[in-house]
C-alpha cells in the first residue's frame, strides 16, 4: 500500500522541525538506504539556489533529486542576475514563478531561509545553510551517522571542537543531539565561542581532553570567510591546542565526524580522515539519503514497498 508522507512544510530550523519530524526523516533515510521503501512517482522541479559555495551539500541534493527523477535547476551567485543587482526577494520569487516545487537554499545571511519562506507562496523552502544560523540537513545526517554507530544517543557524549562561534553546523547539531538525549561538550578558543552558548554543555580545555571525554567529536572548520581578523593568533598556535591529532585518536576510543570541507593540517591531521574511527565518508553517503527523505517528505511523494512496485 502507498504511504504518503505528510507535507509538513518548509525545513528552516531543527527547533521548528521538532523531534518527531527529525526522527521520521532519519527513519525514512534509512529505509531508502536499505531499499525497503521506494518513492513511487517523480517530483517536478527542484531548484538549487546556492548563493554561497558548497560541494557536499549541493552535490548530495543533486544526487538525491536525480535518484527521485526530479528535474533540477541550478543557481550560483556568479553568472546570475544577482550580479546585475537583482534583490534576494526577486530572485526567490522568480525561481518560484519558474515552477520550482522546492527551493534548496544556501545563503550567507542568517535570516535568508526565513525571508525566502515569507515570500514563497507554493514552493517549499529547504534550508541548506543560512549564515551562522542553521544547517538542518547537516544535523540530520550527522545524527543518522551517530545513530548508525551507537544505536541511540541517550547519554552519549558528543563534543564540538573548534569554531563554534561561526558554525551553523554546531547550532543545528547541538539542538538535535540534545533532543536525542546526548550530553554535549564544547572545546573552542575563547574568541571563537559564542556569548550565548547553551549552559548545559561540558567545557573541555583542549582537543585532547575532548577526545578523552567524548564518544564522538564533531570537528569544525575555521570559518575564515565569516571571521574578523585577529580571532586566532596564528594557525600554528591554533593547532597546538585545538587540532585533532592522529596520536590522540589512536589513544582513545572516540569517533570523529567533520561536516567538510576539511582543512587537513589545520583543525585535524590528514591521517584522521581515513582512520577506522573516522565517520567522515559515511556522513557524506548518509547525506544523500537524508536529502532524498527531506525532498520526499517536503514534496509529499507517495512511497511504496519495493515488492509492490510494478515493473
Ligand atoms: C558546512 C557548512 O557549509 O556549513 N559544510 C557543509 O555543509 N558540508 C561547514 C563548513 O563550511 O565548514
Amino acid at each position: 500500500m502507498d504511504t504518503i508522507i505528510t507535507m509538513p512544510g518548509h525545513l528552516i530550523t531543527i527547533e521548528q522541525a521538532g523531534i518527531e519530524r527529525c526522527t521520521a526523516i532519519i527513519e525514512w533515510a534509512r529505509r531508502f538506504r536499505n531499499r525497503d521503501a521506494v518513492p513511487s512517482q517523480p517530483p517536478g522541479t527542484v531548484a538549487l539556489a546556492f548563493f554561497e559555495p558548497s560541494t557536499r551539500t549541493r552535490m548530495s541534493f543533486e544526487v538525491a533529486a536525480a535518484m527521485l527523477g526530479a528535474r533540477t535547476v541550478g543557481f550560483t551567485t556568479s553568472g546570475s542576475s544577482i550580479e546585475k543587482g537583482e534583490s534576494f526577494e526577486d530572485t526567490i520569487a522568480t525561481i518560484e514563478a519558474l515552477g520550482a516545487e522546492a527551493i534548496v537554499l544556501r545563503h550567507s545571511a542568517s535570516d535568508a531561509a526565513e525571508r525566502a519562506a515569507a515570500i514563497a507562496t507554493r514552493a517549499i523552502i529547504i534550508n541548506a545553510g543560512d549564515g551562522m544560523h542553521q544547517h538542518p540537513t547537516q544535523a540530520l545526517l550527522d545524527a543518522m551517522t551517530l545513530l548508525d554507530t551507537f544505536g541511540t544517543l541517550e547519554k552519549r557524549r558528543i563534543a564540538f571542537i573548534g569554531d563554534v562561534l561561526h558554525s551553523r553546523v554546531f547550532r543545528s547539531g547541538y539542538t538535535l543531539f540534545r533532543m536525542l538525549g546526548a550530553e554535549i561538550g564544547v572545546c573552542a578558543p575563547p574568541l571563537l565561542r559564542s556569548g550565548h552558548l547553551p549552559l548545559d554543555m561540558v567545557e573541555l580545555s583542549d582537543a585532547r581532553a575532548a577526545l578523552k571525554w567524548a564518544d564522538a567529536v564533531v570537528v569544525l572548520r575555521l570559518q575564515r570567510e565569516r571571521m574578523q581578523s585577529g580571532l586566532v593568533p596564528s594557525l600554528a598556535d591554533y593547532r597546538q591546542r585545538w587540532a585533532v591529532r592522529i596520536a590522540d585518536v589512536e589513544e582513545n576510543s572516540c569517533y570523529v565526524l567533520h561536516p567538510g570541507p576539511v582543512n587537513a593540517g589545520v583543525e585535524l591531521d590528514a591521517a584522521v580522515v581515513d582512520h577506522a574511527r573516522s565517520l567522515i565518508r559515511r556522513q557524506v553517503t548518509n547525506g544523500v539519503f537524508v536529502r532524498v527523505a527531506v525532498l520526499v517528505e517536503a514534496l509529499g511523494i507517495p512511497v511504496v514497498q519495493p515488492s509492490s512496485v510494478v515493473t
